[in-house]
């Protein structure tokens, strides 16, 4: 069980995949935490459908945290009361570690770990323009010869917010190579009581265990969830109700969308959902081909077909 575990496991956020669906199943698997994909502030602030559709939680969700990113410290601040304003969220979380050039060009995601007086001024922004707490996901530095970890914390802690997620990697380095555990091991100990999460390369136990051992308070989990939201539990869960349940709730979603999209819930719902199955039933006989067939998955009878196929390859 995941509350044997001494620290949370939280659904770390992921574009395109962590809407209302993978987050109510990672809870349901134990997740103590989730977060909604980054969502543009400028989006919210211009009320566009399709970035106010990443805000939509469901009802049972516990602890959805929305996780905003941007660059100008008044529009966040701006996007951080509307997001407060829905009533849905927990909290908020602020990206500065998103190293893709569409984010990094506007001066957002990881391009505020090169300009740590921008990063000061939105963080005292959206602090004081909320109740709700706020918190930052972060990486070490923008590359191994220059970790700004320190002046992160420092940052963090004068401008109020709750935590620090650090993915224990550089942003040169995406989401590969090394994580750096010895640095997560320093931030905890230099961050005088500051709730210090870590990411990066959990699957298992055993890496769970390894990342605990640093100190941090909480663990945050992504690519793992993607092919088992059991990962919160270290445990496989019946991939075919996993993947009935997992449709079920996309079209569910999905038909929160059908006043703003040209399609309907369930081929919207279809779309979506192709990505996620093929990751489920990974590595079972048949998942390849599986794979390589998506495409002509194209209603909701093709899906439901295709998870029956394995209801016999069950171990
Ligand atoms: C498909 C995908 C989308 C991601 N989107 C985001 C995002 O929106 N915001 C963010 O802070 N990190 C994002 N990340 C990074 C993850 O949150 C996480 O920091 C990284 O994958 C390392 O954790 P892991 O080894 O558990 O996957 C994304 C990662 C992946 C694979």
């Amino acid at each position: 069980m995941a509350g044997a575990f001494p620290i949370p496991l939280f659904l770390a956020p992921m574009a395109e995949f962590t809407s209302p669906p993978m987050r109510v199943l990672c809870e349901a698997c134990g997740a103590a935490r989730t977060h909604t994909e980054m969502v543009n502030a400028e989006g919210v602030c211009r009320g566009a459908e399709k970035t106010l559709f990443l805000l939509e939680t469901f009802g049972e969700e516990q602890n959805p945290w929305a996780h905003l990113y941007g660059a100008d410290p008044t529009r966040l601040a701006e996007a951080a009361r509307r997001v407060e304003a829905t009533g849905r969220f927990k909290g908020i979380d602020l990206n500065a570690g998103c190293p893709v050039p569409r984010i990094t060009g506007q001066g957002a995601g990881a391009a505020l770990l090169t300009d740590l007086p921008r990063l000061g001024r939105i963080l005292d922004a959206i602090v004081s323009a909320i109740r709700l707490p706020v918190t930052l996901k972060t990486r070490l530095g923008p590359h191994p010869a220059k970790p700004v970890w320190r002046e992160v914390l420092s940052i963090a802690r004068s401008s109020g917010v709750t935590a620090v997620t650090f993915h224990a990697r550089y942003t040169s380095q995406g989401h590969a190579g090394a994580v750096h555990l010895g640095a997560l091991g320093e931030i905890v100990a230099a961050a005088e009581g500051l709730p210090i999460h870590g990411n990066g390369s959990v699957t298992d136990r055993p890496s769970a265990e390894a990342m605990a051992a640093t100190g941090v308070h909480g663990i945050q989990i992504a690519r793992a969830a993607l092919d088992n939201p059991g990962v919160f539990m270290f445990r496989r869960v019946d991939p075919c109700a996993l993947a009935e349940r997992h449709l079920a709730l996309e079209l569910r979603y999905r038909a929160l969308a059908e006043r703003f999209s040209r399609l309907s819930a369930e081929e919207a719902a279809v779309l979506t959902f192709r990505k996620h199955l093929f990751r489920y039933f990974k590595g079972m006989p048949g998942a390849n081909a599986m794979r390589g067939n998506l495409m002509r998955l194209r209603t909701l009878a093709d899906l439901h077909a295709a998870i029956a196929t394995f209801r016999g390859h069950m171990v």
